[in-house]
This record gives structure tokens, sequence and C-alpha cells, in this order.
């Protein structure tokens, strides 16, 4: 029986930094940031959003009644969660309308969590057919002003819908992953913003691809001609071209440059929007599925990335109709509606989001769009 992705879904906050910006003010050259690491834009977060409205905005561009009756699991992976204990998904539950008589939970392994989600997704509908699930993976990336990491910045959410005979793309059952304790990327459970060996992670990721990469073909007997792309986890757009690049001598002339026109495709949008950490690799395939030269019936390759670390490889197959599937989502529309901020009004909002549960705080949010938004923080409590 056909399993996959149904429906995708994104989100991403109203607010933009011009990266070109950053760089100047950070005393960068620019095309470090455009050219070398591949970012031109980063969302930054007001106020009255965090992980759950993200996620809850994400998922209501494309439920239907349908899927809120037959959806019986919400996963939501995130590493921004807004309480050490309660899961941000009984407040997207609540706030999405669903049943209570489904199971809800919030999953925790850097940006490797939303994939976790997906294939425990897909395990519990194979059992249960008539059933749906609801997977969000969501994140806000912050590392902190005039860190290395600062440009990687971003944030946004992906909800997807997991069911039989999906709409979009068959899950197939290949999947190679593999798990190794390594300090490249982590942050403390006192600290708002993420400490990273840049370098190291960078490496790390490189390394975990190919070895999947040979272990996959190892194991299913595919070769590299037998993909029309793949969406990696892109923490920076360059970070997808790097992966590729160790595995591009296995192709010929004309495909390594339509491999290469995909993948261009399939950062489109996350150069534009930066980590959304958890949801990254999710926003990459929806970029190359509106973006890239695709027909029914082919094979995609997602490489999904957490670090810690923990990566995972498997593939996608289009099903007929799927251009029809993800068209609703107008994704550069909603980019382009993003309000521009200096680098100095970015600063001073990043500057007053250092929570403190001991302060009862009220967000700024604005009356009238129609989105779920965050109203503050009282005795601790989400509001
Ligand atoms: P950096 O040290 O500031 O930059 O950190 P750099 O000196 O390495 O330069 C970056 C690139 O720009 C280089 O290209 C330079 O040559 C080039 P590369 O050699 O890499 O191809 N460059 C220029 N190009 C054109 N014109 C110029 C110019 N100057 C330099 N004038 C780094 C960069 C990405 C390490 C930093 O931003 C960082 O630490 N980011 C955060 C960590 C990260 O994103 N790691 C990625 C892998 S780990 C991962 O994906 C997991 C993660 O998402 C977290 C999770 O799992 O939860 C992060």
């Amino acid at each position: 029986m056909a399993v996959g992705i149904d429906k995708l879904g994104f989100y991403t906050p109203s607010l933009a930094l011009d990266l070109v910006e950053l760089a100047k003010a950070r005393g960068d050259e620019p095309d470090k940031y455009t050219i070398g690491i591949g970012q031109s834009v980063q969302t930054v977060v007001p106020n009255y959003e965090d992980v759950v409205t993200m996620g809850v905005n994400a998922a209501k561009e494309i439920l239907t009644e349908d899927d809120l009756a037959k959806i019986e699991m919400l996963i939501f992976a995130t590493e921004s969660g807004i309480d050490n204990s309660k899961s941000a998904a009984v407040f997207a539950q609540e706030l999405l309308g669903l049943s209570p008589f489904i199971r809800t939970i919030e999953m925790k392994q850097a940006c490797y969590a939303g994939t976790y989600g997906l294939m425990q997704a897909k395990d519990f509908v194979t059992l249960h057919p008539d059933k749906k699930v609801l997977v969000i993976a969501g994140d806000i990336a912050r590392y902190g002003l005039k860190t290395p990491g600062e440009v990687t910045q971003g944030a946004g959410a992906i909800a997807m819908v997991v069911s039989a005979d999906p709409a979009i793309a068959t899950i197939n059952d290949d999947s190679v992953y593999m798990s190794r304790d390594v300090a490249d990327f982590w942050r403390p459970v006192d600290s708002t913003t993420a400490l990273v060996d840049g370098h190291l992670s960078t490496d790390v990721y490189k390394e975990m691809f190919l070895t999947l990469w040979q272990r996959y073909q190892e194991q299913t007997g595919h070769e590299l001609a037998d993909f029309a792309g793949f969406a990696f986890h892109l923490p920076y757009t360059k970070m997808g071209k790097k992966a590729l690049d160790q595995i591009m001598d296995q192709a010929d002339n004309q495909q390594q440059a339509f491999l290469r026109e995909q993948l261009t495709a399939s950062q489109v949008y996350n150069r534009q929007v930066g980590n959304l950490y958890t949801g990254s690799v999710y926003l990459a395939l929806l970029s190359l599925l509106q973006q890239g030269q695709l027909t029914d019936g082919q094979r995609l390759g997602v490489f999904s990335y957490g670090s810690g670390a923990e990566a995972e490889l498997f593939s996608l197959e289009l099903v007929p109709g799927f251009d029809k599937a993800v068209a609703g989502q107008d994704v550069l529309a909603q980019l382009a509606q993003r309000q521009n901020v200096s680098v100095a009004e970015y600063e001073a909002i990043f500057q007053s989001q250092l929570f403190d549960s001991s302060k009862n705080q009220e967000s700024d949010a604005p009356d009238g769009t129609g989105l779920c938004q965050f109203v503050g923080w009282q005795d601790g409590q989400r509001r």
C-alpha cells in the first residue's frame, strides 16, 4: 500500500532582514553571505509569533474537514519548544480544532526530528490506512548577534499530512540512517541561543551524507542516475552543494548539469528564509516540487541531518498530479509580503526576546491578520 505525503504547507513570520545590509553592518563582504554561504534574506520573528503559532499557521494552510476528522496523531518536531514539560503539540491540537481523541507529542533531535516524525507517521498509517497523521516541523534558529552563525538564522514551520494513497509523494521503504555522539551544535537548557562548532558541523554533515549514500546504494542497488533531484537539509544553501558535489563524479556531464539545476530549484525558498532547523529539508522539498523540472513517477532523494548527530537518507516517488497538489501554496507571494526591518530594528527585536519566566509579558499582536498569534506569558504559562 502506498503511504506518503498527502499535503505540504509552509509558514514563515512577517518580518525579513536583508543579508546584504547585515553583511555591511558586520564589516563582511556581502558576497560572503550571498555567494559563499548562499543566503540572501532571513526571516525575523516578531514577539507575537513562536513555534506554536508558526506550526498552526502552516497547518491551517492545508487542513480540510476530512483531515480534521481523520487525523489520529499530531507529531510536533522542534528544538524551539516553549516549555520543558508540555509539548507544543497539545497547544497546536487545541488551536487547530483537532479531536481530543488523538495522540500528541513533541520530538527533539536537532534538525532531524521532523524526519523521525514523518517515519513514525508512515509506520502508523501503514498499520491504520484509514487514519491520517499531522507532522509539524518548525523552529526559530538563533545563534546570537555578531556570531558566525548569525547569517544562517531564520524561522518558519512546515506541516505535512501523511496518509494512504497520498496526493504528493509515496515514501519508499528504503531509509538508511545513522547516529553518532558529536559536539557540533547544541543548546544548553538555560540558553536561548545555539552554540556551534560551525566548520565541524559542516564536515560531519558532509561525512554522514557520503556514508549514507554509499550504504543506500549497497542496500537498494539504486544509482545516482535513478534520481530526478535531491532535497537536502539546508542550514544555508551552500550546504546542499557541498553534499551533492561529493557524489557528482558518479553522473555524466548532462546529468550533472540537470542535478545542479534541480539543486538550485530546491534552494529558492530556503535562500529567502534561512534555517528553520526541523523544517528546512521539507522547505527544500517544497521548493523543488514547485520550482524544479519534475514529472510523475520520478524518484527524489531526501537527506535529513540533525546535529549531535543523526541523519537519514530515503527516497520519495512522485504521485501523478503531485504538481496540482502543491500548487495552492504561493510561497513566493508569502515571502514578498514580509516587511523589511533594518539591522538596528532586528537587533532590538532579537534582544527583547530573552525569555524570563518570572516576568509577565504581553506581545504586540496586531488585529485583523486572520493568523494564529501569541499574546504573551503569565505566571510562566503561555497564554
Ligand atoms: P564562517 O567561518 O564565518 O565562514 O562560518 P567561512 O570563512 O567558512 O566562509 C564561508 C564561505 O564563504 C566559504 O566558502 C568562503 O570561501 C566563502 P566554502 O569554502 O565553505 O565553500 N567566502 C566568500 N565567497 C564569496 N565572496 C567572498 C567570500 N568570503 C568568504 N567575499 C558557517 C560559516 C556556515 C560555518 C557559520 O555561518 C556557522 O557556523 N553556521 C551555523 C552552523 C551551520 O549552519 N552548520 C551547517 C551544518 S550543521 C546542520 O546543518 C545542523 C543545524 O541545522 C542545526 C541542527 O541540526 O539543529 C545547524
